[in-house]
């Protein structure tokens, strides 16, 4: 496997692959790999002839006072692992690589709308920032595939609006999300939980997949969504949504809707906020 921490080099060595006739596919990634980010490898294989994974904690997608400074950075880790499922490229720049006009005085990609709501209204600025950095991975890489993971379902749709709406010709792929033994959805902030709470987070999913029964029994969607809320507060947990969305818009359905739901969890347990949901015609 190839490693690149400058853009010039990935460049020439994605270009010979095209070349040379390959399909290309991409998997951006903030690094301190698990099994969840290795399946989007895994998948892209599935597409393209040759894969590329990029390792970067991206700055401008983390509040002021949020972890940048201490998420888990781990690259050699990273680099073994990515080797051993036959990635291709491992693309892993420096800041300044990145940002060569320096953080602040970076052009934007803003994604007006779905950018907004719950983790975008949770988080000012998140999905700007996370637009901006997959507009310039993909830039760089000019992928024909990109895999993404449905755990973080609301920064899909973002990123297929931009890739839509910029005009990019690039498939966004989606994998399914991988979760512990006891449902929690596979995240490298979980390591910021104790022993105890990383036990009681998969009360998560639980909670999803009542909320899934309770959609199929007919109940009101604010009825479920306070049982939701009240059960993740007794689980000693703070949430920031639980929620019953159009799977599509992430818009708030209509009493009548019964199909293309979803419903997501964004919660805070001791250090860590979780987020996780569930698709309702799955
Ligand atoms: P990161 O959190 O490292 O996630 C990289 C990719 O792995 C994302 O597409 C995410 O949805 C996927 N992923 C994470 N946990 C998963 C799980 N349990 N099952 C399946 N897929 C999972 O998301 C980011 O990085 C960044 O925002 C990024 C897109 C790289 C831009 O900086």
């Amino acid at each position: 496997m190839h490693t690149f921490a400058r853009s010039a080099d990935l460049r020439a060595c994605v270009s010979a692959w095209r070349r040379a006739g390959a399909r290309i596919g991409f998997v951006p990634t903030m690094g301190n790999l698990h099994a969840g980010h290795y399946s989007l490898i895994e998948l892209a294989h599935q597409h393209v002839d040759k894969v590329v994974a990029s390792v970067f904690v991206n700055p401008t997608q983390f509040g002021p006072t949020e972890d940048f400074a201490s998420y888990p950075r781990t690259l050699d880790a990273d680099r073994a692992g990515l080797a051993a499922q036959d990635c291709d490229a491992l693309f892993a720049p420096a800041v300044d690589e990145m940002y060569p006009f320096g953080v602040a005085h970076a052009v934007r990609v803003e994604v007006p709308g779905v950018g907004d709501i719950l983790d975008g209204a949770a988080r000012p600025g998140h999905f700007a920032g996370v637009a901006t950095v997959v507009a310039k991975l993909f830039n760089l890489v000019q992928p024909d595939v990109a895999v993404f993971g449905q755990k973080d379902y609301q920064q899909l749709l973002v990123i297929r609006r931009m890739t839509q709406d910029l005009r990019l010709p690039i498939e966004i792929v989606v994998a399914p999300i991988c979760r512990e033994a006891n449902g929690l959805a596979m995240s490298s902030r979980n390591q910021y939980l104790t022993p105890d709470e990383r036990e009681r987070a998969g009360v998560i999913h639980q909670v999803l997949c009542v909320m899934r029964d309770e959609v199929h029994a007919g109940r009101a969607r604010a009825e479920i969504e306070t049982a939701a809320h009240a059960t993740l507060v007794a689980a000693g947990s703070i949430p920031d949504y639980a929620t019953i969305r159009r799977a599509a818009d992430l818009g708030v359905p209509d009493a009548g809707d019964r199909h293309g739901l979803i419903a997501l969890i964004a919660t805070r347990l001791g250090r860590a906020r979780l987020i996780d949901n569930l698709l309702l015609d799955d």
